[in-house]
């Protein structure tokens, strides 16, 4: 005897962030106090919780530089070949190494006047002398040069450089550095093998840029981290993201509880060193035969301010819903859980966090910032940028349908799930992150925690009628300026 359908109809109730609000409660957080650093997965903390989503539209290196830079992940889309995805790891985690290995050298028997134009074409202000072997015999600046250039041109440089050069091993430190540098009264130090041969440089210029990103994310030798999305069936991509240096590989997938794709990802799992988040997922069961193997669950079914999933299959879950069930089942393993799609304000940001996320996704936010790929367009008088789902038309033909389990050859039309867009263009990455977890820290206030895990345990929620919705917006007024933090379609 199979159930009536009808019983199909005695349906439970599944919510979304407009469907609930914080609790108030007794508090002495100062909101600037509270802690927003976090895990994305279970071997990699960040600083803020948020993450920038892997869309062609949203993370490329820029971005991800940005993101890690002010504590935050941004993860690089796939809509790009193996070989270019591994030149964009490498770039963010170049960006603010200690040691410069891509370093501006010169050779011994070159003329000052040659040496003095490469520096200037380079941008830099001093090289390394090295021989053909690589071995360091001294190091050439504009101090060493300027006397030069009048009289002595066609010199050869290993007749100008200093030749007493300071050099430190590859495990040097910033601090190291420093107090070389303090104490010889130079710039640079070379960094070098035990033979004496290059390995990069330090630079005075390079510590103190540097130290403007004290917050930034870093792995453990203090490398911006970086994310990078991976097809459930991409092995190939996983394996170089991963020997690149990628931190963390995103199994870039719209529904992750295919079993298919759960067999793959847990080889891709097994064969990197990178922690590996599965997703996306939004329900219990799914949670419970992937929580095994994952470093990180990826919650969101449809939310995406771009994504049409819900209204062209019928599937999907209220991401409010989707995240605490999730988190229910991931929190039991230790298992990291990252809210993925919908959020359009700090509160809802918050809210994913309060429902058991460990820290959020988003697209649409950051996708008008400067960081984001593609240029400025103007309509109306009005700038925007381009914004568009990974399974609309125009992304799926540029690669990566197989996220929706599509084939990417296949002659027919695709059917799409997402849709092309523009949004409003919105300036640098850092005044929107700024906003962004100002807003998350002032609701960690509302609740008297100080930390997100406190904040996990100690919020609660109360449920929000249709006239609480409104009554939450500004209402009854007409808005005269716009707020850096606030716009009724959304932020
Ligand atoms: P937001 O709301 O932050 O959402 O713009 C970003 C997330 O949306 C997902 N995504 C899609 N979902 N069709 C979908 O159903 C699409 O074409 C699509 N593109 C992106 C993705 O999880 C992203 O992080």
């Amino acid at each position: 005897e199979r159930e009536p359908f009808s019983q199909k109809l005695q349906v439970p109730e599944a919510l979304t962030f407009d469907d609930v609000l914080l609790r108030p409660k007794e508090s002495r957080v100062e909101p600037d106090e509270a802690d927003t650093a976090t895990r994305v997965s279970k071997n990699v903390e960040i600083n803020v919780p948020v993450l920038t989503a892997a869309m062609d539209t949203v993370t490329e290196s820029d971005m991800a530089i940005a993101m890690a830079r002010h504590g935050g992940l941004g993860v690089l889309h796939r809509n790009m070949d193996v070989d270019q995805m591994v030149a964009e790891i490498e770039r963010v985690k170049r960006a603010d190494e200690l040691i410069i290995r891509d370093v501006v050298t010169a050779a011994p028997d070159q003329t000052v006047r040659d040496v003095d134009q490469m520096m200037d074409k380079q941008g830099v202000s001093g090289a390394p002398v090295v021989d053909d072997d690589g071995q360091v015999l001294g190091i050439i600046s504009g101090t060493d040069i300027r006397p030069y250039l009048e009289v002595g041109e066609d010199d050869a440089v290993d007749e100008a450089m200093t030749d007493e050069v300071v050099t430190a091993p590859e495990d040097v430190t910033a601090r190291e550095a420093l107090e070389l540098m303090y104490e010889h009264k130079i710039e640079r130090v070379p960094i070098v093998d035990d033979d004496n041969r290059l390995i990069g440089l330090v630079t005075m210029q390079g510590i103190l840029q540097r130290r403007e990103y004290d917050t930034a994310a870093r792995d453990e030798n203090d490398r911006l981290v970086a994310g990078a999305a991976v097809g459930p069936f991409e092995l190939d991509r996983a394996t170089a993201a991963d020997e690149a240096g990628a931190d963390v590989l995103f199994i870039d997938s719209a529904h992750a509880h295919n079993l298919n794709v759960v067999d793959s990802a847990r080889e891709i799992k097994e064969t990197v060193d990178a922690d590996v988040v599965v997703g996306n997922i939004g329900t219990r069961e799914a949670a419970e035969d992937v929580v095994d193997f994952a470093d990180g669950v990826k919650v969101g079914i449809g939310p995406g301010s771009i994504c049409t999933t819900r209204v062209v299959t019928g599937a999907g879950m209220p991401q409010i819903t989707a995240v605490s069930q999730v988190a229910d089942v991931a929190s039991q393993h230790d298992v990291p859980v990252i809210a993925d799609g919908g959020i359009r304000y700090s509160g809802d940001a918050i809210k994913a966090v309060a429902a058991g996320a460990d820290a959020v996704m988003l697209g649409s936010y950051f996708a008008g910032t400067d960081e984001a790929p593609g240029r400025v367009i103007t309509m109306n008088g009005k700038k925007y940028k381009q914004y568009r789902g990974m399974g609309s038309v125009g992304a799926m033909s540029d690669g990566g349908g197989d996220r929706y389990l599509k084939e990417e050859d296949e002659d027919d039309e695709f059917v799409p799930e997402g849709v092309e867009a523009a949004t409003p263009y919105k300036g640098s990455v850092q005044s929107e992150l700024h906003q962004l977890v100002g807003g998350m820290q002032s609701g960690m206030g509302y609740v008297g925690a100080e930390t997100l895990p406190e904040f996990k345990e100690r919020s609660e929620f109360v449920r929000v009628s249709a006239a609480g919705q409104q009554e939450s917006h500004p209402h009854d007024v007409m808005i005269t300026d716009e707020a850096p933090n606030y716009s009724p379609d959304g932020n």
